[in-house]
């Protein structure tokens, strides 16, 4: 398994990281399996999983829970849990006693928190007390309401300066690594070369450290519509409907169960049950 320090090692070496999120057991087994570098428990568990319209009623309870079953599901990885809407901006103490559950009760290895400013006083004081830190910057969804909707961040030059240096400010404050969502690709290139620490890109162009994507966006399963920045890659959608229409149907024609599905008893039992 690799470690926060090889993650620094990686982009030095330019090697590409991979990280794609997980929320239950099948989807970080099919993770590891697919040999990405870290997992990451998003938040957006309350979009693509819980069906809420935006990732702001989710709770350390939820994150704790699905975070257990993905260490279960990917013993192996890397998993770095999203620390969930308003759960870092009350007191340092505040912060560090829920990052602590959702290290310690789930065996992940790091959390995220989104946001510079004031947010780069709790990343400190979580690098301090030992826990890795991954920060995320540009299109920040537990903000959506500040922000006006999820739109590309950064795209004036007023902007764009901000955003470079917030994420200093972020590698300064200890984070090993930093999330760029949603930024023009020339920025990303921009922050990836001013930063000691890898970022790692969604809908942000090629030239970040490494790349994300949610994992029902990148096999299409459950999800609707998808943002321009996703490239799927399988199909889930197409095969789970199809597979459910042809039980319903083989139930109704009585095409299943067959023997094969069923368990059978010895013919004198049978017999002794009707006297
Ligand atoms: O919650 C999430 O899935 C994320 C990624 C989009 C980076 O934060
Ligand atoms: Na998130």
């Amino acid at each position: 398994m690799k470690q926060t320090t090889d993650f620094i090692t990686m982009k030095t070496a330019g090697d590409r990281i991979v990280m794609v999120t997980a929320y239950d057991f099948p989807s970080a087994k099919h993770v590891e399996q697919g040999k990405a570098d870290m997992i990451l428990v998003g938040d957006s568990l309350g979009m693509v999983v819980l069906g809420y319209d935006s990732t702001i009623p989710v709770t350390i309870e939820d994150m704790v829970h699905h975070a257990k079953a993905v260490k279960r599901g990917a013993p192996d990885t890397f998993i770095v849990v999203d620390m969930p809407f308003m759960s870092y901006h009350l007191s340092v103490r505040d912060t560090l006693i829920n990052a602590s559950r959702l290290i310690q009760e789930t065996g992940a290895h790091a959390v995220k928190l989104e946001g510079a400013d004031e947010v780069t006083e709790h990343i400190r004081a979580l690098v301090l007390a030992g826990i890795p830190v991954v920060a995320h910057l540009g299109l920040t969804p537990q903000s959506v309401g500040v922000l006006g909707g999820y739109k590309v961040q950064g795209k004036d030059a007023g902007a764009a300066l901000k955003l470079m240096e917030d994420a200093k400010k972020c590698q300064e404050a200890g984070a090993f690594s930093l999330v760029l969502e949603c930024v023009p690709h020339q920025l990303a290139e921009k922050v990836s070369e001013s930063l000691d620490i890898p970022t790692i890109g969604i809908g942000a162009g090629a030239q970040t450290d490494g790349q994300v994507l949610v994992y029902h966006d990148l096999i299409n399963y459950g999800v609707e519509r998808v943002p321009k920045f996703v490239k799927q890659y399988a199909d889930v959608n197409a095969l789970a409907s199809k597979g459910i229409a042809s039980f319903t149907e083989e139930v109704k024609t009585g095409l299943f169960p067959e023997e094969k599905h069923s368990f059978t008893m010895k013919e004198e039992v049978v017999n002794s049950l009707y006297g």
